[in-house]
């Protein structure tokens, strides 16, 4: 059983189709990088699979669960990273965790606090767990809605662009991040990312999508000898840069 499953997927917007019959079935563990054009549909596929976006047609499993028919229990299984962390200003980076925690599950204050150094721990914020919001850098806030999003012990996780806006070495101590908590926690993964040299980092397995049909699914070395021509252009441009 994938501990993923999405089956001829299609979502429309105002009866413009923005995912074509997707099919992704993804083993516990992997780690898929989704890339593709802006509005390609990389975040609606996200949001489909974490049951906030109904599609008009297809099927989406998470651990075994229906996520069209059960939404809030697949989201029990599921963690998302969004591009903005949305953090409260006024509360500091432990106390925003906490809150996280606690809107999440039903721990004694006890219980949460625990979970919470445990969380502050895993992505390497113990050091600021005192500073505001304001006192961070990108690369903070994203851990801090990392940390966040592990709240529930998710068997997946998904990443909305994680290392979008952040200088290449702070995307480069995020894309290590997931990958260790991949390795540690043996999360399923789900990246969206539009950064080359990112994906072949983290991913075992790139997704492309164009004009909302995936025109690509395979390995990250088949991904980068593809002769799809947004594909093409992706890495050369990418090639052509690190040079
Ligand atoms: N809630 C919505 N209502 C109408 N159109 C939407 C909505 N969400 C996304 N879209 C459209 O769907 C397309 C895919 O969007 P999105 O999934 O955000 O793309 P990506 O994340 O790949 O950049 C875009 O053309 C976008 O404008
Ligand atoms: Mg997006």
């Amino acid at each position: 059983m994938p501990s993923v499953a999405v089956e001829g997927v299609t979502k429309r917007f105002d009866g413009r189709t923005v995912l074509d019959a997707i099919d992704l079935p993804i083993e516990s563990g992997q780690i898929v990088a989704i890339m593709g054009s802006s509005g390609g549909g990389k975040t609606t596929l996200l949001k489909c699979i974490s049951g906030l976006i109904v599609p008009e047609e297809g099927k989406i499993e998470v651990d075994g669960i229906d996520v069209l028919a059960n939404p809030e229990e697949a989201r029990q299984h599921m963690g998302m990273v969004f591009q903005s962390a949305a953090l409260f200003d006024f509360l500091s980076v432990r106390d925003n965790v906490l809150f996280g925690v606690r809107r999440r599950r039903a721990l004694s204050i006890k219980e949460a606090e625990t979970l919470t150094a445990e969380l502050l721990e895993r992505v390497g914020l113990v050091e600021a767990a005192d500073r505001l919001p304001s006192e961070l850098s990108g690369g903070m806030k994203k851990r801090v809605g990392i940390a966040r999003a592990f709240a529930l012990k998710p068997r997946v996780i998904l990443y909305d662009e994680p290392t979008t806006g952040l200088d290449p070495v702070t995307a480069y101590t995020i894309d290590q991040l997931i990958v260790e908590l991949r390795r540690d926690l043996g999360v399923t993964s789900l990246v969206v990312s539009h950064d080359v040299s990112s994906v072949f980092r983290v991913a075992d397995r790139v997704a492309f999508l164009d004009k909302g049909k995936l025109v690509f699914d395979g390995a990250p070395d088949k991904f980068r000898e593809s002769d799809h021509p947004a594909i093409r252009e992706l890495i050369d441009r990418a090639e052509a840069k690190s040079l």
